[in-house]
């Protein structure tokens, strides 16, 4: 294995798992998995999500991992030691694309957890009736100018955090933090199952209906997958470059991904029968997490205290995890580009504020302005969630699965034979198989070619 003693490392097993479940779990369990499972049909995107977490998502994350570790540099480097020639470079501008449209239309949403943390704190979400809730948010959203402070706020924290390096401190407090998160995700679990839309909601989301899986809840499920497990941009893969040579890389994954999907789950259980209960369509996208949960935590006693901490924990997950997408332009900015690690970290924040704003602005004064259909809030969503993540992930699974030298796949994927890994077979079939195959049957049932 390739030993490389400058580069930090994670020290323990928890380090490895919190940090890349702090990177994992994000507004994508929180938000954007029920906004997707209600317009796709509930139980069969969750069915569709599954399987394309077992088949794709940890084998992908498994590679991911072991070509971190194996060259301990970022995605380009990456690329570079394992194949001086070729065009592999373009998987890394991949991933740079990716990286900084999530980043933009991602701190609109954060944005939106630190208004609602800041009415929390207020007392100011105080409405009964599900129209209320509703028009809140949507008079919030069109608004302009708050939406864009937020935004612009969440980004400067961000960039604070990112310049000075404090990372350690952000990943600290996310290792107490998480576990806070899903404890208050299982208290108001609990809570959504005693209400009385719950049987319908759980029925929504658990019984899968096989005749709505059409091509796009395929491609929804899939760039799900992806998004949540900030998969096949690099983020991973750096993340494994920190790896010590003692971390089982394939129990890594699954745990991860395990964490991940359960934090996805909890929301949906949580979501869904408040949905049934209060009355509302499943399907209005974006928007409806942030008009249910208010509306739960309004009924719940202290619910001051429950929304503010609630949105406190979703406001620092969201923070790790753009923590670790920023990483990816920021280590081509200076590592590639020999720009220093100030300079990189601006240009990362200066491109996500012009194109947060746009995206800020999407929901009021710009909605008007639309691509094929979508603002240019959903486009930056579709496009990179969608597109770009699988894209990046198909080249690398093909990358792992057929031209990575066999014996480092097995030297990384055994920590050079000290543990058993009864699935590698498995997993090198998938990476050269399953993997490519299937995102590119996925994207081709898109554009209607079968
Ligand atoms: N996985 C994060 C979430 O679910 O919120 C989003 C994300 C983080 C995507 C980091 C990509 C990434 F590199």
């Amino acid at each position: 294995m390739n030993e490389n003693n400058n580069r930090a490392q994670f020290t323990t097993r928890l380090g490895v798992i919190a940090t890349t479940v702090g990177s994992a779990v994000g507004l994508g369990n929180i938000w954007r998995f029920p906004y997707e499972a209600g317009t796709h049909g509930g139980g069969a995107f969750l069915f569709t999500y599954l399987c394309f977490i077992f088949l794709f998502g940890i084998p992908i994350l498994c590679a991911e991992f072991m070509i971190g570790r194996q060259t301990r540099s970022n995605i380009f480097g990456a690329f570079r030691k394992l194949r001086s020639s070729g065009q592999w470079h373009w998987v890394g501008y991949i991933g740079i694309g990716a990286s900084l449209m999530i980043l933009s239309f991602y701190s609109v949403v954060a944005g939106w957890t630190l208004e609602y943390l800041y009415q929390s704190i207020t007392g100011a979400l105080n409405f009964s009736s599900a129209e209320e809730f509703h028009k809140q948010f949507s008079t919030f959203s069109t608004g302009n100018w708050r939406p864009l402070m937020w935004t612009i706020i969440f980004l400067l924290l961000n960039f604070v955090i990112v310049i000075r390096g404090v990372q350690k401190g952000i990943e600290r407090m996310s290792n107490i933090m998480m576990p806070c998160l899903f404890i208050i995700l299982i208290i108001f679990c609990i809570n959504s199952l005693m209400m009385p839309g719950a049987v319908d909601g759980l029925k929504f989301l658990f019984t899968p209906d096989f005749s709505k899986i059409n091509s796009s809840v395929m491609i929804g499920a899939m760039g799900q997958a992806f998004f949540s497990l900030s998969l096949g941009l690099g983020t991973m893969l750096t993340y494994g470059s920190y790896f010590s040579n003692r971390t089982r890389i394939v129990r890594s994954a699954t745990t991860t991904a395990l964490l991940d999907t359960s934090v996805a789950i909890l929301a949906g259980v949580i979501i869904f029968p408040a949905v049934f209960t209060f009355g509302v369509s499943p399907a209005q996208g974006p928007t409806l997490v942030f008009e249910i949960l208010p509306n739960i935590f309004s009924q719940l006693p202290g619910s001051i205290f429950w929304s503010s901490l609630f949105f406190f924990l979703l406001f620092i997950a969201s923070l790790s995890s753009t923590i670790s997408m920023s990483e990816v332009s920021i280590a081509f900015f200076s590592e590639e580009k020999k720009m220093s690690r100030k300079k990189a970290t601006w240009l990362n924040t200066g491109i996500a504020l012009v194109f947060g704003s746009i995206c800020a602005l999407s929901f009021g004064s710009l909605s008007g302005m639309t691509i094929f259909g979508h603002t240019i809030f959903s486009l930056f969503d579709y496009v990179s969630s969608n597109i770009l993540l699988p894209a990046g992930g198909m080249f690398i699974a093909f990358f792992a699965g057929w031209l990575l030298d066999r014996n480092i796949i097995k030297s990384q994927l055994t920590n050079d034979g000290d543990v058993k890994v009864h699935v590698m077979k498995i997993i090198i079939f998938s990476l050269k198989y399953i993997a490519p195959i299937g995102i590119l049957l996925v994207f081709l049932s898109l554009i209607n070619l079968i």
